[in-house]
């Protein structure tokens, strides 16, 4: 494994003393880091924070593994029923780890449908054969409504096209006890996965309910888990400024309370798209918070933006290097590129491609993000860079853990519980109230009441 973060282009040398952090400003925190440290060890330990020893569930690799080598034999079509932190994951270890256009030539075939529009989801239908596809449900909570709706949108076809048998093409992967999900599965002999109780929706990435559809499509899912396990090691690094976690969330930390609330995710890799997808959920979940854990109001957060380069430069670069300077970039680099073959100018006569010549795609796309930074490093704007020897399954690993860790310390620098959502609940159960589920009815006559004012 080897994924490396360089925040250089946030030290006052490179970026200047008014926007650029002191280094002795990033070790002021270290006293404060060393507290948050012993605190999400405690935790770690107690189990009460799980997401930490999940690159350690052999067990539950093996299960996996051996689950989805018999899936692979008998299902064409795999749909993943999910959404937020029981979709995101998966569909970034899909992008980032398969073939791009996998779906063309390989089985079985992978859809993450993560939302209700009803014409995308039909339109999903009309390329699956319901009898020859597995129904993976994720859900920790078992009751969302966007993934209930969308297992009873293909409950009526699974009945018709398999009577009775339907449970035989489903799975769940939901809390151990709780949540409606086990109700269905104590009356119907469904394969039911675990998502740990101690383990938050967006921190699960590396429980079955990323690894499943991964085995299925064929990736080594113990090479991400050992990336993980790599990374855990770092991100326990007891010198502190040499522990990336640490340093991405002390930095973060920083930036914040200089009013730089805008985090800006910019993969230059298109394989590497979908992991800023997940890490804006990541980070606006967990430290988008109005209170503090003292009770007082704080309302911080950074909002998350993902942008993709080089495809980006053309639209959003001119506002990150000249707008306001809000922002702080992240940069996903890949130093080596799996298919990287020399141009060659096939036009002599236009002397100015000459400069294609020999250089590869990959080349150009670093290039690219070279010069971006040099932008912004030159315009007073901070930037760092997350550094992927190659994209490869204990790279992508790595990165889970790295961010996840870094969001856990950047919490406790924060001084807030970054491991709930009350904000996401209070959607959810404004949704199940309009949509007249049992047991919401005050909600439901309140919300109505307002809407009616
Ligand atoms: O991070 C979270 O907890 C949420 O975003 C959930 O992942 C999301 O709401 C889906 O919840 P569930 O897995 O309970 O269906």
């Amino acid at each position: 494994m080897s994924l490396k973060l360089d925040f250089s282009n946030v030290v006052d040398v490179n970026l200047g003393s008014e926007h650029g952090l002191g280094m002795e400003e990033i070790q002021s925190l270290v006293e404060k880091g060393r507290r948050v440290q012993q605190e999400l060890r405690k935790k770690a330990e107690a189990d009460t924070l799980g997401f930490y020893k999940l690159p350690y569930k052999k067990d539950v690799f093996t299960e996996i593994l051996t689950f989805a080598n018999a899936a692979r034999k008998r299902f064409d079509y795999y749909v993943h029923l999910g959404i937020g932190g029981s979709a995101l994951g998966p569909i970034a270890i899909h992008t980032s780890l398969k073939d791009s256009y996998y779906n063309l030539s390989e089985s079985p075939k992978i859809f993450f449908p993560d939302n209700v529009d009803p014409d995308w989801i039909h339109d999903l239908l009309k390329h699956i054969d319901v009898s020859r596809t597995l129904f993976h449900v994720v859900s920790k909570s078992g009751a969302t409504a966007e993934t209930a709706a969308t297992l009873l949108y293909f409950m009526k076809y699974l009945k018709e096209a398999l009577k009775d048998n339907f449970y035989k093409n489903l799975i769940f992967t939901t809390d151990p006890v709780e949540g409606l999900l086990n109700v269905i599965a104590r009356e119907y002999p469904i394969k039911c996965f675990r998502i740990p109780p101690n383990v938050g929706g967006r921190f699960s990435v590396l429980s079955p309910v990323g690894l499943i559809s991964a085995a299925i499509a064929g990736v080594d899912i113990e090479a991400i888990v050992r990336g993980a396990a790599e990374m855990a090691q770092q991100c326990d690094n007891d010198d502190l400024m040499q522990n990336p976690a640490f340093v991405f969330a002390a930095v973060h930390y920083l930036y914040m309370k200089r009013g730089k609330n805008i985090s800006v995710m910019m993969p230059y890799s298109n394989k590497l798209r979908d992991l800023a997808d997940w890490y804006r959920q990541l980070w606006a979940e967990s430290l988008g918070k109005r209170y503090d854990v003292h009770g007082n109001v704080v309302e911080v957060g950074q909002t998350p933006v993902k942008a993709l380069g080089a495809t980006d430069q053309h639209s959003q670069v001119q506002l990150y290097v000249e707008g306001p300077n809000d922002k702080v970039i992240i940069f996903l680099e890949v130093e080596q590129f799996e298919h990287n073959e020399p141009l060659h100018n096939y036009f002599p006569q236009i002397g100015e491609f000459n400069y294609f010549e020999g250089k590869s795609l990959g080349q150009l796309l670093n290039y690219e993000k070279q010069a971006t930074e040099l932008a912004l490093t030159n315009n007073q704007r901070p930037n760092l860079t997350i550094k992927f020897s190659e994209v490869s399954a204990e790279n992508v690993g790595a990165f889970f853990f790295l961010l996840e860790a870094a969001t856990a310390f950047a919490g406790g620098l924060l001084e807030i519980n970054a491991f709930d959502q009350p904000g996401v609940e209070q959607g959810k159960i404004a949704t199940y109230a309009l949509m007249g589920r049992k047991g919401y009815d005050k909600k439901r006559k309140e919300i109505l009441e307002q809407l009616e004012k």
